[in-house]
Parts: C-alpha cells; structure tokens; sequence
C-alpha cells in the first residue's frame, strides 16, 4: 500500500490576519503539478486528522508552501494555525488535482478567479514558466472581504513587475471600500461588465479559459455568470472553458 504519511517540518508560520497564516514545511514528497493540493495532517488523540491543502509554492522549490485560513468550528485548521517553526506535521506525500495548466485546453487569455484563500493554487502557477508561454493575457482575480484579506501582494507585484503588458492584478473587496479595488462581488461584477471593463478583456469563449478556485458558492454563481455569455464547464471528454476548484 502506498505510503499514507511523511513527516514533515514546520520552519516558518506567516500570519498575514488573525485567522488567515502560510505555513512553510520542510518534506520530501513526490513532484507535483503547479496548482495541485496534498493533505496536511496532525495525531489528534489516537488518529492523524488530514485535509486537504493547495500548494503555493513551485515545483522544484526546497520548501512547501500553504495558505489557509482558521475555521474555529474545524477540527484541524485551529491546530495548524498554532504550529510553529521546529514541529513536527503530517504531510501526503503525492499531490493530486486537476486544477492545473496541463488541464488547459488551447486559449489566448487565461483567467485565473479566487476567493479567500482560493489565491494559493494560482500563485504556484504563476510562478511557474507555462502562463507565460502559453497565453497572452493573463488576468488574476481574488476576493477578500477586508483589504487585510488581499494577502500576498509583494509576490504579486513581483510577477506584474516581469510580465507588465501581459499580467492584471483585479482585487475585490466586499465589506470594506478602497479606491483600487472591485466593490462586492465577482459573479455579479461578471454578469454586469465590471470585470471585464477593469481588465479591458471579454469573457470571449473563443479565446479566454477561466480557472475559478475557493468558496463553492463563488464558484457555482461565477459558472452560471460564464454560462450566460457562452462559456462552459471543461471536461477531457467535452472541451470547455471553465475548470474549478471548491474548498467546501
Ligand atoms: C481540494 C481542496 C483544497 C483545499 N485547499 C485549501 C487551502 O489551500 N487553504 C485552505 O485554507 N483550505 C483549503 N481547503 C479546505 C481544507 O481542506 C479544510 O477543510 C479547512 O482548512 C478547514 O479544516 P478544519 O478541519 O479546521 O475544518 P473542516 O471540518 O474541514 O471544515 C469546516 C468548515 O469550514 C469551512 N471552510 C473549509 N475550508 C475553508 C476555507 N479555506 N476558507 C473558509 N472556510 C472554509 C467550511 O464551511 C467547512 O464545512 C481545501 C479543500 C479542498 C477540498
Ligand atoms: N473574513 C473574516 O473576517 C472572518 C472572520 C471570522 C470568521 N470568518 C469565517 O471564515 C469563513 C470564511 O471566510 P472568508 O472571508 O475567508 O471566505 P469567504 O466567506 O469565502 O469570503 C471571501 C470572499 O468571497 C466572497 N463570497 C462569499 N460568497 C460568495 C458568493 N456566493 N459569490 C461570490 N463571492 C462570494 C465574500 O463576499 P461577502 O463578504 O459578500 O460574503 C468575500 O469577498 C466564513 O465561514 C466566515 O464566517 C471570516
């Protein structure tokens, strides 16, 4: 039977917000796919308790990166937020996900559409080589309610310094105003021309792939959105033009 577990180290905790941190974690598992998850997982009285997480980081980097978020009620999520550099975590050691560029069928503009910490799967793709071969324009949405939530934002900056022409940064914000981001939320800002207009970009299936990642109302309503102009759920059988991710 394949291996369940490898034990992992925790060499950095980065609290961005109270409730939202990135874990660095020092474990030697399988090569992965920019935009793959694995499980993390901690002994919680007599059994490891594992859950999925995207990785951040890159293929090839020494360190494995996570981004989440507290959720209090949860069983896991409040003991991951409270490791610190030195101990000891659970980690899977082989990615899985579709929510990759080798999933993507030929497009010119690539659309990459997160909530919450639905961010992390995007930033490991960004940071690869493979956007920048394959599409034109390349447009990175995230939603947060609080400008504290738009988290990253220097790793961010980074990728729009090397590829200014090619790469937008749209944040949203939905229970706090700022002057360079969206208001509310994306489904609706999709269906009334928002988006669009701020990425000067159509949502044109014949040339755009979105990839839609986090909370799985987000995801369902921005799909409906899509659908409404044309686009549609990809699947190796019945090319698309949306791909997607839910956390919940
Ligand atoms: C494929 C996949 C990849 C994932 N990647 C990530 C990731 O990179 N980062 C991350 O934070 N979570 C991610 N998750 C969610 C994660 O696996 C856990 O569910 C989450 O961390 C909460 O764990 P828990 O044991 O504390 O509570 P759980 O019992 O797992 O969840 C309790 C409730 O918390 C809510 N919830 C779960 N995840 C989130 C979230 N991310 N943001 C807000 N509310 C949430 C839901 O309402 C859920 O029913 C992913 C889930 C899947 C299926
Ligand atoms: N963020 C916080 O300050 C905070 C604090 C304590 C606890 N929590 C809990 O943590 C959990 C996750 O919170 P989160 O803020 O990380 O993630 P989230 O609830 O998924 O919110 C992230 C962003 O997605 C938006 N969103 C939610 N539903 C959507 C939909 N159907 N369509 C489009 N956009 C949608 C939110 O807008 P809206 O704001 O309009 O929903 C917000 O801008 C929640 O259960 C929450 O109760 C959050």
């Amino acid at each position: 039977m394949a291996q369940q577990w490898i034990e992992g180290r925790v060499i950095e905790r980065i609290d961005w917000t109270d409730r939202l941190h990135s874990l660095r974690i020092e474990a030697q598992i399988e090569p992965f796919r920019a935009g793959q998850f694995t499980k993390l997982g901690l002994q919680i009285g007599d059994e490891i308790v594992g859950r999925p997480y995207s990785i951040v980081s890159t293929p090839g980097d020494p360190v494995l990166e996570f981004y989440f978020s507290t959720v209090n009620e949860g069983p896991l999520s409040p003991r991951l937020s409270a490791l610190k550099a030195g101990d000891a975590v659970q980690v899977a050691p082989k990615a899985n996900g579709f929510l990759v560029l080798d999933e993507v069928p030929p497009a010119i503009h690539l659309w990459l559409v997160a909530t919450g910490t639905g961010l992390g799967p995007f930033l490991s793709i960004l940071k690869t080589p493979e956007p920048w071969q394959r599409f034109q324009r390349v447009v990175l949405v995230h939603a947060a309610r609080t400008a504290a939530e738009l988290t990253y934002r220097r790793t961010i900056a980074s990728v729009a310094e090397a590829e200014p022409k090619r790469f937008s940064y749209i944040p949203f914000l939905s229970r706090e105003t700022a002057d360079y981001a969206l208001a509310g939320r994306i489904p609706q800002a999709i269906t009334e021309g928002q988006l669009e207009a701020r990425a000067a970009l159509r949502f044109d299936p014949a040339q755009c792939h979105v990839m839609l990642c986090g909370n799985p109302a987000m995801v369902e309503d921005a799909t409906a959105a899509l659908a409404a102009r044309g686009l549609r759920k990809h699947r190796r059988k019945e090319p698309g033009q949306i791909s997607m991710e839910t956390y919940w």
